[in-house]
């Protein structure tokens, strides 16, 4: 296995490994430790199947079952699909609009989500060129760039994240088949506290936790002090150097870390332009600190 790393704000390419086969434990250690350093992991010509893709998801922690899911991949509820397809039945295949915006998965639930996995079974092209692309921001570079009087404000500072948040945001968008959430949808997902500032469990370092997706007031303080600092913080992900996109291609598993990093998907593809991505959500279940020592 060869880990080589893109030379960007994030991004490592892993090769010399076919995730169809086991994963021996000195491998899962270093993919561990990669994720932690270089954020976003392509994993290039995989051509494994389901259960292969599931088993090497739950290598790094339990894989997040979603109820409200529809789509998943038969007899695999923990492998969700996305996609733009209808199947022959004309219904859809997948989910067609997720991440649609900045966010960080599961920042809305009180168990937080270590990585996402997906494995691209088909990628929109248009002229030669793949579109569809998935964009990251390093929130590791993000802490560390802060004004000091910044650092000293959020430190030890908790914010309140909720589901409905980017639910709505996605809802608004034209052609969304989003409904409202429902009371009972609302109650599975009650707003949250999250750190302000996280220890990041594999590189030991600060990561800015706060994403435009769900995070949507700071605790303790001044309503309209809280909006400033928070506009101040999603303004500032926006720097140029800390944004990196990956460019799919069929076959790519792509691993990226959901603690260090906020991501957005690209919708700059129609709906005659098919793109179908397997998909696990791994949770922040194992003890990362001992596993990269
Ligand atoms: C996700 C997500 C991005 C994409 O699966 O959580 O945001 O490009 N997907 O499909
Ligand atoms: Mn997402």
């Amino acid at each position: 296995m060869k880990i080589i790393p893109g030379g960007q704000t994030l991004g490592a390419r892993i090769e010399g490994i076919d995730l169809a086969n086991p994963v021996s434990r000195e491998d899962f250690r270093a993919i561990l430790r990669a994720l932690g350093q270089y954020g976003v992991l392509c994993f290039p010509n995989q051509t494994c199947q389901t259960p292969q893709f599931a088993a090497f998801a739950k290598l790094f922690g339990e894989l997040e079952v979603n109820v409200a899911n529809l789509y998943y991949e038969p007899d695999f509820p923990e492998i969700m699909i996305l996609s733009n397809m209808m199947g022959p039945d004309g219904k859809p295949l997948g989910l067609n609009d997720a991440g649609q915006g900045w966010h960080t998965d599961m920042s809305y639930s009180k168990d937080i989500a270590l990585a996402n996995i997906l494995h691209a079974q088909r990628v929109p092209v248009r002229n030669g060129k793949s579109v569809g692309e998935t964009q990251f921001r390093n929130m590791h570079a993000a802490y560390d760039e802060l004004p000091a009087d910044i650092k000293r404000k959020i430190e030890g500072r908790t914010a309140i994240h909720d589901f409905e948040k980017f639910w709505e945001i996605m809802r608004q968008r034209p052609g969304s088949r989003r409904g409202p959430l429902t009371d009972a949808q609302r109650a599975k997902k009650p707003p949250v506290s999250q750190p302000l500032v996280r220890i990041h469990p594999i590189t030991g370092r600060k990561v800015l936790y706060a994403d435009p997706g769900y995070t949507m007031y700071v605790e303790d303080m001044d309503p309209l002090e809280s909006g400033l600092l928070l506009d101040f913080l999603f303004r500032h992900q926006e720097r140029a150097d800390f944004l990196y996109a990956h460019h799919w291609a069929v076959n790519d598993v792509l691993m990226w870390d959901n603690i260090g990093t906020v991501h957005n998907a690209v919708a700059d593809y129609m709906p005659d332009e098919p793109r179908y991505m397997r998909r696990a959500q791994v949770m922040a279940t194992l003890d990362y600190p001992a596993l990269v020592a």
